[in-house]
C-alpha cells in the first residue's frame, strides 16, 4: 500500500492509500463515523459506514479511537460530494499505534496559563501549527532574499565577553577561569568583522535579553536575523530593509493563505503594504505621538503604547530614523548634520505591532568609536578586537536586525508574541 501525505491526497483521488497521523477529532450518527486525522500536512475527513455496525470490526475500531490516538490509516481517496477543493478516504483500514490517554486540550476555553503549561501539547492545535507554518515560510523567505542579495550566511558565537545592545539586559554565566562570560545579544558586532572577509553577511540564530519588561512583545530568547554590508550608508540600508519586508509578505501571501486564514488573520492589510514606506524622523514622531497623548518626553525613546499609537495611525510600515544618540547603542554613526542624533532607524510593523526591525550605519572611524565606548563606560579592553576593524582598512557600514517572532507575529495577527515561538521563555517562564 502507498503511503501518501495529506496534502497530497488530490494526486490520488480513486487510489486506496494509506496516511499516517493522528485522530484529531471524532464525530458520528449510528452507521457512520466520520474521523478527522491529522498528518502535520493537513487535516483529512476518513469515513467509515457499516449497515451492521453491532459486528462490524472495522467501525467498533473507529468507534474506540480517542482525541490525539496515533494511526495509519487505509482507504480510498475521494472528493469531497459537496466541498470545492476538499477530499476525502473511504475507510478499510484503523492500524491502531496508541490509543492516547484522555487529552487534557478540549474544545472548551482554556486560559492562556493552562496553554502555556501544556505548551508541548498545545503545539499540535491547528492555529499554533499554522503560526509555525507561517514562521518556516518567513525563515526561508529571509535566506532566499538574502542569498540571491550576496549576502552569505556566516555563524556568530553565542558566549560573549562583552555586550552589543546595552548593559541591562546581559544574560551573566561563570566562564571556567576566564572571568564573566554573557550570553549574545546580538550577532550584529561580529558580523561587522565578517563583513572584511565577505563584504555582506547574516546570521540567524537565538540571542539573549535578561528582559524585566512583561509586554507581549518581549520574550528573554528570541530569534534574530542580523544582516551587515560593507560600503552601504543609512539610505541604502533602509532599502535592503523595505526589499527584504516585502519579499517576506509575498512569499507568506503566496503560500500560507491557508494558514492565515485559520488564525482568521485579515489579509488585506497585508496585501496593501507596497513601497515606499513611510519614512519620518524620531523628531516627528514624537512629535505625532504627543499631539495623540503620549506623555513620553520628546528627547526619549518611543516607548511601547507610543509606537502602538504611531503605528495603528497608518497602514504602512514606518522608518523612524535618526533618534537621539544618547537613547541609542554606542556604534550608532552620528548624523554628520547634527551630532546629537545618530543614523539609524528602527522600522515599525503597522496595525498597533511597532518595532520588528533595528538598524544602523556603524561608527567607522577609531577615535570616534573609541570616545564612544569611554562614554557608555564599556570596558575598552574587550573592544580592541572591535576598534581593530576601524584600523586596518575601515569602511563606512550598516546593518540591522530582524526579531523574527515580532514579525510573525505581525504577519500572523497574534496578539502576544510568545504564540509565534515553539518554547517561549519569558521572565515568568520557563517550562516546558
Ligand atoms: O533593536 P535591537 O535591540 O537591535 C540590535 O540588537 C542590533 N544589534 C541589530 C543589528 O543592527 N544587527 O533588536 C533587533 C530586533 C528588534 O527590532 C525587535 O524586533 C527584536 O530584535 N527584539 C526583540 N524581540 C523579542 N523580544 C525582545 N526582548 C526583543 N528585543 C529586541
Ligand atoms: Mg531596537
Amino acid at each position: 500500500m502507498k503511503t501518501v501525505f495529506i496534502k497530497d491526497l488530490p494526486n490520488h483521488v480513486g487510489e486506496e492509500v494509506t496516511i499516517q497521523g493522528w485522530m484529531f477529532n471524532k464525530r458520528g450518527s449510528g452507521k457512520l463515523w466520520f474521523l478527522e486525522l491529522r498528518d502535520g500536512t493537513g487535516i483529512v475527513q476518513g469515513v467509515v459506514f457499516s449497515k451492521d455496525p453491532d459486528n462490524d470490526p472495522l467501525f467498533q475500531k473507529a468507534g474506540s479511537l480517542t482525541i490525539e490516538s496515533s494511526l495509519r490509516i487505509t482507504g480510498k481517496v475521494s472528493k469531497h460530494p459537496k466541498l470545492e477543493n476538499t477530499y476525502e478516504l473511504q475507510i478499510s483500514n484503523i492500524d491502531i499505534v496508541q490509543i492516547s490517554a484522555d487529552y487534557p486540550i478540549g474544545k472548551k476555553e482554556h486560559g492562556p496559563d493552562f496553554l502555556l503549561e501544556n505548551r508541548h501539547l498545545w503545539l499540535r492545535s491547528r492555529k499554533q501549527r499554522a503560526i509555525q507554518v507561517v514562521r518556516n515560510t518567513v525563515i526561508n523567505a529571509i535566506y532566499e532574499f538574502l542569498n540571491q542579495n550576496n549576502f552569505s550566511k556566516i555563524d556568530s558565537p553565542i558566549l560573549t565577553p562583552n555586550a552589543c545592545e546595552g548593559t541591562t539586559t546581559l544574560f551573566e554565566i561563570e566562564y571556567f577561569d576566564l572571568g564573566k562570560a554573557y550570553l549574545s545579544q546580538s550577532g550584529q558586532l561580529y558580523l561587522e568583522a565578517a563583513i572584511f572577509s565577505l563584504g555582506r553577511v547574516f546570521d540567524f540564530g537565538p540571542v539573549f535579553r535578561a528582559e524585566k519588561s512583561k509586554t507581549r512583545r518581549h520574550l528573554t530568547e528570541f530569534w534574530m536575523m542580523d544582516a551587515e554590508a560593507a560600503f552601504v550608508e543609512h539610505e541604502e540600508n533602509m532599502k535592503i530593509q523595505e526589499d527584504l519586508i516585502l519579499h517576506i509578505i509575498k512569499r507568506v501571501l503566496e503560500k500560507n493563505l491557508a494558514e492565515l486564514t485559520t488564525l482568521e488573520r485579515d489579509i488585506e492589510p497585508l496585501k496593501k503594504i507596497a513601497s515606499p514606506f513611510i519614512r519620518m524622523t524620531h523628531a516627528e514622531a514624537m512629535k505625532e505621538v504627543r499631539e495623540m497623548g503620549s506623555q513620553t518626553p520628546a528627547d526619549h525613546d518611543l516607548g511601547g503604547e507610543d509606537e502602538t499609537l504611531l503605528t495603528k495611525k497608518y497602514d504602512q510600515p514606518i522608518f523612524v530614523e535618526k533618534y537621539p544618540a544618547k537613547v541609542k547603542a554606542f556604534y550608532m554613526k552620528r548624523d554628520p548634520k547634527n551630532p546629537d542624533l545618530v543614523l539609524c532607524a528602527d522600522l515599525l510593523a503597522p496595525e498597533g505591532y511597532g518595532e520588528i526591525v533595528g538598524g544602523s550605519q556603524r561608527e567607522d572611524d577609531y577615535d570616534t568609536l573609541l570616545a564612544r565606548i569611554n562614554e557608555h563606560k564599556l570596558p575598552v579592553a574587550e573592544f580592541q578586537w572591535y576598534l581593530d576593524l576601524r584600523r586596518y582598512g575601515s569602511v563606512p557600514h550598516s546593518g540591522f536586525g530582524i526579531g523574527l517572532e515580532r514579525l510573525v507575529g505581525w504577519l500572523c495577527g497574534r496578539k502576544h508574541i510568545r504564540e509565534t515561538i515553539p518554547f517561549p521563555r519569558t521572565i515568568g517562564r520557563l517550562r516546558p
